[in-house]
């Protein structure tokens, strides 16, 4: 299967510094998920890695001469600078972001960069003293505005011996980074409601019954949406995941309060997610006072009455109203999972179906991995390997993408084997 970076142009652009001994790894790493990767070093550069080394990953010529007439003739400045899907610096130094700031173009690489027009990624490593520097700053303050994005530095023992701000990102951080930049919209002008996470259903004041979903799944998706552009609204039950930047988020305790939140809003909703775990039953009664002990001696009974179901609710309203937001749900089974999950798409009436069989290790509540497979009602499935939360979540943010664009279910991503399970 073809992956983001099959037949995209990279030029790593490799500047002097000690980091540049990781730009290997990075340009491997670039080429294993199938992109061409063309090396562009500085002279200071070429102190930390060798010619060789970056010729025989990169498995092309090497450029670092911008007088060089066979360099040239091959594969002009400008044409390298036109031609890259993304230019990636990695590790960049002080000095090549005081230079690019600045507009300075005195060897293959400044001019390569100050002759590009398209997006250009930079990776700094450095000193912390000299990231911190005022200098470092106001270059790195003029690149992000001239629009220049950046990924990094990190934090950790740095090759001078000090545990600093400076070491440059790992490779898969840059590649992703780079995939950000790349990637279009695919729903940019929509608007995606999910629901995530587990709803906690009060027996007393100080009890309540609930389950184990953690809402790493609802999230991966939430975060997939806002990078493919969407406006997201995400409901969710008591979890203790970090606030995402950019969407309307909306906080809620008991089925009932997810079903009047999710009510509010399906209608100016284009897909409507529903990952959350929902309690199908909760306390007929809730009592106001703690229930003791002493009075209910060796028995308690708490009877159960059925929860609204959200998901069949907004089908039913979509139906009646003739209009309404594209339906994906999930299905936590155990066992005969596809079969389940197929008649119960068909019972709540959504259009597409995630099926996780939660009985599988590494699947379901409260991990960062899952396996699942998409259902639509025509009868076809796509299935992915196990694969991270934040992967499958991009996964399924692309399915949805091509069914409101009509373009069907036909969608499959290799995931590069370390973002598949890491
Ligand atoms: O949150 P994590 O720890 O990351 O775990 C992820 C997950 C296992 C919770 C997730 O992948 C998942 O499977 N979510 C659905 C869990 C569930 O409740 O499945 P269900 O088969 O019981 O329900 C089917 C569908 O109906 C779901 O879309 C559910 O949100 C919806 N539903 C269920 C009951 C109800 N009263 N209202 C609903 O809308």
């Amino acid at each position: 299967m073809v992956g983001f970076w099959h037949d995209k142009r990279v030029v790593v652009g490799i500047s002097g510094g000690i980091a540049a001994y990781k730009a290997p790894a990075l340009i491997r790493r670039f080429r294993e998920q199938g992109a061409e990767v063309t090396v562009v070093v500085t002279k200071a550069a070429l102190e930390f890695v060798t010619r060789l080394t970056l010729q025989t990953v990169s498995d092309r010529p090497i450029y670092d001469d911008l007088f060089s007439l066979s360099q040239e003739q091959d594969m002009g400045h400008i044409r390298l600078a036109q031609e890259a899907d993304l230019v990636v610096v990695a590790p960049a130094t002080a000095n090549l972001l005081a230079k690019m700031a600045n507009g300075l173009a005195d060897d293959l690489l400044s001019t390569l960069l100050l002759a590009r027009l398209g997006p250009v990624l930079v990776a700094p490593a450095m000193n912390g003293a000299m990231w911190r520097h005022p200098a470092t700053c106001r270059s790195v303050e003029t690149l992000k505005s001239d629009g220049i994005a950046f990924v990094g530095p990190g934090h950790g023992s740095l090759a001078c011996g000090d545990v600093d701000t400076g070491r440059l990102v790992d490779d898969t951080v840059i590649i992703e980074a780079g995939r950000r930049i790349l990637e279009p919209n695919i729903l940019a002008g929509r608007t995606v409601l999910i629901t995530a996470g587990p709803t906690r259903e009060a027996v007393d004041p100080v009890r309540y019954m609930t389950n184990r979903s953690s809402g790493k799944m609802g999230w991966a998706i939430a975060k997939a949406a806002v990078r493919a552009g969407a406006e997201v609204t995400l409901i969710h039950g008591p979890v203790s995941q970090p606030p995402i930047a950019g969407i309307q988020m909306i906080a809620v305790q008991s089925a009932e309060q997810m079903y009047h939140a999710v009510q509010d809003h399906w209608q100016v909703s284009d897909v409507a997610v529903f990952a959350a775990a929902v309690a199908d039953y909760r306390s007929k009664y809730q009592a106001t006072e703690k229930i003791k002990k002493e009075k209910k001696g060796n028995q308690l009974s708490v009877e159960m009455i059925q929860n609204p179901d959200i998901l069949a609710s907004v089908a039913q309203w979509r139906k009646e109203a003739g209009a309404g937001p594209l339906l994906m749900g999930f299905a936590a089974e155990t066992g005969q999972a596809l079969e389940k999950a197929q008649r119960k798409m068909v019972r709540k009436g959504c259009d597409l179906m995630v099926v996780n069989d939660v009985a599988e290790p590494g699947v379901g509540f409260d991990v960062d991995t899952n396996r699942v497979v998409v259902l639509d009602q025509a009868g076809r499935n796509l299935s992915w390997p196990l694969g991270t939360k934040n992967w499958i979540g991009t996964q399924l943010i692309n399915v949805v993408a091509r069914v409101l664009n009509g373009q069907g279910m036909d969608v499959m991503t290799e995931a590069p084997p370390d973002e598949r399970v890491k």
